[in-house]
């Protein structure tokens, strides 16, 4: 029997022959699972909703066979995202119907907005279905539930940030934190759903990011990551909507923030905490930017910077803002600059009419850059996107072939980049037991770099400074000193 089999079995025993009345149950007593799915976005999220109900008195478990509402917050980048969500709602309703019949079905973020009433109607898999900018409403739509209805919110807006939310942090390690600056995305990559997912860019108040980062660092974190689709087109000038700036009084632009501006302050008032952030569109990030990462030590020397095509007639078609020149001129420009920086992306392969040249030179700028890692997929039509108006004519097999060989490639340089730093010694800060021996700490270097090392004396959240002696193409080795 596997661990979902044990659950329901678990759940049949406990529960057997109890009708739950949920409304009747105070909230204080309502536990809420909740599962995350995709981008460190959906994660962040989480954490939000989790504030959301916590104000409301519900608590959360981590145990599926005791949970009273149990969300999951989904990802619609690539279809099989979606196909994995599916199969855990499948899961979840078969939970519902041997045993826990009172247990309300919640799913969030992208694909509820992607496909709303299909998920409530035809499928029946679910009782509510809120979109990212909805979390607010979820304590009413619990009461629709409740009152024996189901319960949808998909509406996206152009304000909300949740800028006033405490976020609760779900199993983390007390390290390492999320602090979401923007939301939504306005590039429109032809490929993406993103912009219809998750609405219109929309930037969070500086002060509001502020008192988030000293929460954290009162609470012991040693390291934050801001997160947005596109982080280095943040912008604040006091609220409204980021196409108004351009109206806006002198006064204002010169009194307005942009990511370089925050990215200084939070760097300068928090000199003891790490900062990393993620993700940089290559068409926005600035000159100044790399001179803020420059000027501050504890901003991290990597850059996730994702190139998606070699060919700079398919990034046209992926309208990306960028060719293959600009972006090397780019990478030239941040090693020039930055020291080791480590640089990191993410490619697609087989994009619409994607030819064997327009592969071959994928390749070659990935010999160029030698990235440190990367997250590399193959292209996944979604439906109502730009891109899929273009034929999706790349044969399965071909995709496949393609994405081998770039895997392969990154491998390559994965590891070379890791021997590269054999007999140096960083400072590493701790996030943890490493999975496979107690005896062992992991933890990151400015470049993020993963290092194991033996645990000694040291403790998670500690900087240790550690010699590497080993390695593999994932993971660095070495010994406290
Ligand atoms: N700006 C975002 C990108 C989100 S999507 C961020 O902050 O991470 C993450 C990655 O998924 C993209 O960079 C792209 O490489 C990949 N991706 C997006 N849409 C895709 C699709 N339709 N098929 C395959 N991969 C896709
Ligand atoms: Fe998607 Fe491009 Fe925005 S990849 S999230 S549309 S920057």
């Amino acid at each position: 029997m596997n661990l979902e089999q044990l659950i329901v079995k678990d759940i049949e025993e406990s529960k057997q022959g109890e009708s739950l009345n949920l409304a009747n149950k105070p909230n204080a007593s309502r536990k809420m699972y909740i599962e995350s799915y995709g981008c460190q976005m959906n994660f962040s999220d989480s954490e939000i909703v989790a504030s959301i109900l916590k104000e409301e008195s519900f608590t959360t478990t981590q145990n599926i066979s005791e949970a009273d509402l149990v969300f999951v917050n989904t990802c619609s980048i690539r279809e099989k995202a979606e196909q994995t969500i599916r199969k855990r709602l499948e899961f979840y309703n078969s939970i519902k119907k041997k045993g826990n019949k009172g247990m309300i079905v919640g799913v969030l973020g992208c694909m509820a907005e992607r496909l709303k009433d299909k998920l409530l109607e035809e499928e029946k898999l679910v009782d509510i279905v809120v979109g990212p900018d909805a979390y607010r409403d979820l304590p009413n739509l619990i009461k629709q539930v409740d009152d024996g209805r189901k319960a949808v919110n998909v509406i996206l807006s152009r304000e909300e940030t949740y800028a006033d939310i405490n976020p609760v942090r779900l199993g983390g390690n007390g390290v390492t934190a999320f602090v979401s600056i923007t939301r939504g995305c306005d590039n429109m990559c032809t490929f993406c759903v993103v912009p219809f997912t998750r609405g219109r860019e929309r930037s969070r108040d500086p002060k509001s990011i502020i008192t988030e980062c000293k929460q954290l660092v009162s609470d012991g974190y040693k390291e934050v990551t801001l997160l947005g689709q596109n982080v280095d087109s943040y912008l604040w000038y006091g609220g409204g909507a980021k196409k108004d700036f351009g109206k806006s009084s002198e006064k204002t632009k010169k009194e307005s923030i942009n990511f370089a501006i925050l990215l200084d302050k939070v760097a300068n008032t928090y000199p003891e905490l790490r900062i990393r952030f993620s993700t940089s569109n290559p068409q926005d990030i600035s000159k100044e930017v790399i001179e803020t990462m420059i000027k501050y030590d504890n901003i991290c020397k990597h850059i996730h910077l994702p190139v998606q095509s070699g060919s700079s007639k398919i990034l046209q078609l992926m309208n990306r803002g960028y060719n293959r020149e600009r972006y090397l001129d780019l990478i030239d420009n941040i090693k020039e600059n930055i020291k080791d920086c480590s640089i990191s992306m993410d490619i697609i392969t087989g994009f619409c009419s994607e030819t064997e040249e327009d592969h071959q030179n994928t390749l070659s700028l990935m010999d160029y850059v030698k990235y440190e890692f990367g997250y590399m997929f193959k292209y996944s039509e979604r439906p109502n996107t730009p891109a899929a108006r273009l034929e999706d004519d790349i044969p399965e097999e071909i995709k496949q072939r393609r994405l081998s060989e770039i895997i392969d490639k990154q491998m390559k340089h994965s590891l070379l980049r890791n021997q590269e730093k054999l007999g140096n010694t960083y400072e590493v800060l701790v996030e943890g037991t490493s999975k496979k021996s107690d005896d062992f700490l992991y933890g990151r270097t400015t470049y993020n770099s993963v290092v194991v090392f033996p645990k000694e004396n040291h403790n998670i959240g500690d900087f240790v400074m550690v010699k590497i002696n080993e390695c593999t193409s994932a993971t660095l080795k070495g010994k406290s000193i």
